[in-house]
């Protein structure tokens, strides 16, 4: 009895020390903090006209690749939401979503973007990209309205960044991967086959969207607030002309912009990673202040436990629609999915979600694990999860 006791005091002492050891790691070793990348202006964007919308030169952070990353480079295209009019476009300038003036000098590499296996096993060592967005309309607008000073030349930094990294060497890479999350998961989308295409037959090329999947859908008051929204970012920023043919070739450019209807151009392999019940799309495109004026959804919105029923109806229906909006993409062999039944908006470029003990599942497969199955063709890649609740591995992010 004595010895049981003993043998187990000895357990509770290790696995304390191996606790005390990860945390002395963090504070003295710096284990645990991330790498922090410095911001560089694009080259010859000024030139290039390759500007924020304050006419700053775009930008972008670069961590280079080493070992067997050495030729693999990962880019990524940074989100944040979009402008749709004079008023909102010219509410940024004077923000880091704006203007490279007020852009953080240094930011932290932190998910898909670590430099640690630990945290980001198959692309740490990878040349590493994020390209700042300054522009409001997903890397895809092209004109400039004199009145307002505004520069819309999203299509402009997109171009002229991948000249300079091409310069840096990304032209003799062997594998790349655009990606990126919310509105840089659609400009990933937006983008891929133009991507694609700037690379010789050889290289792999594939894309990733992150919380990407903006529905066309009807919100809780039956009408198309995303669609009236983006009608806005693409009429201002002359966004028409920069969009797949392919799909202007058949509907208006609005609709070309929400990437259920862009699924089935895209030729270069395109892994798909949303949540079922994106929180974003429920708070700005579905459940609005102005959809909702009495606010039945307020606190639902802000917190899935208090949803009713005809609520958790109507965004089961809306993970139906999701599902459809995918159903030939899926049938594609070179294409993976991760659609989790979680509340949250961006998975990749957090650790928590990416790839940490506790992070997010699908039959036991994590999402970082899944993205590099499907890239290096170690697995097809097809997860979609049961409906909520019976999702024990979320981690539920939802904030205002
Ligand atoms: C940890 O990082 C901080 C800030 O980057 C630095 O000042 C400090 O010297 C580092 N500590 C160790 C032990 O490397
Ligand atoms: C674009 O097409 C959609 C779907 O057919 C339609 O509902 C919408 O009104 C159209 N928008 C414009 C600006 O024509």
């Amino acid at each position: 009895m004595k010895a049981l006791w003993v043998v187990g005091l000895l357990g509770l002492v290790v696995v304390r020390c191996v606790q005390g050891y990860h945390y002395l790691d963090g504070v003295n070793g710096n284990a645990t903090q991330p790498l922090l990348v410095d911001l560089t202006l694009i080259r010859s964007a000024a030139e290039k006209g390759a500007v924020c919308l304050d006419g700053t030169p775009g930008a972008y952070h670069l961590h280079p690749g080493s070992g067997s990353g050495a030729n693999s480079w990962l880019v990524e295209l940074e989100g944040g939401g979009w402008c749709n009019n004079i008023r909102t476009c010219v509410f940024r300038k004077p923000t880091r979503r704006g203007s490279s003036n007020y852009m953080e000098k240094q930011i932290p590499f932190t998910g898909i973007l670590s430099n640690k296996p630990e945290e980001n096993p198959d692309f740490y060592n990878w040349n590493r990209v994020r390209i700042r967005y300054c522009d409001g309309a997903s890397f895809a607008g092209e004109g400039y309205n004199k009145a307002a000073g505004l520069y819309f030349r999203g299509q402009r930094i997109f171009s002229a960044a991948m000249e300079d990294l091409m310069s840096k060497g990304m032209h003799s890479a062997k594998q790349v991967l655009l990606t990126g999350c919310s509105a840089g998961g659609l400009a990933s989308i937006l983008h891929c086959d133009e991507f694609r295409a700037l690379f010789p037959g050889n290289t792999k090329v594939k894309c990733l969207a992150d919380a990407g999947l903006f529905l066309d859908a009807t919100d809780v008051a039956g009408g198309h607030t995303l669609r009236s929204f983006y009608e806005g970012v693409v009429t201002i920023q002359g966004v028409a002309k920069n969009l797949p043919g392919k799909c202007t070739a058949k509907m208006n450019a609005t609709s070309c912009f929400f990437p259920q209807n862009l699924l089935g151009i895209i030729q270069t392999p395109t892994f798909l990673l949303n949540t079922a019940y994106d929180v974003w799309q429920i708070q700005e495109s579905l459940a609005t202040k102005n959809a909702d004026p009495e606010g039945h959804w307020q606190a639902c919105k802000f917190n899935y436990l208090k949803c009713n029923e005809d609520q958790i109806k109507f965004l089961q229906d809306f993970r139906n629609q999701m599902l459809h909006a995918t159903n030939g993409f899926s049938k594609c062999k070179q294409n993976g999915l991760f659609i989790n039944s979680c509340f949250a908006h961006c998975q990749s470029e957090r650790r928590d979600t990416w790839y940490a003990d506790n992070s997010p599942t699908i039959e036991e497969k994590g999402i970082a694990k899944s993205v590099g199955d499907w890239y290096f063709d170690r697995a097809e890649v097809k997860a979609i999860d049961c409906p909520y609740p019976c999702d024990k591995t979320c981690h539920n992010l939802v904030s205002r």
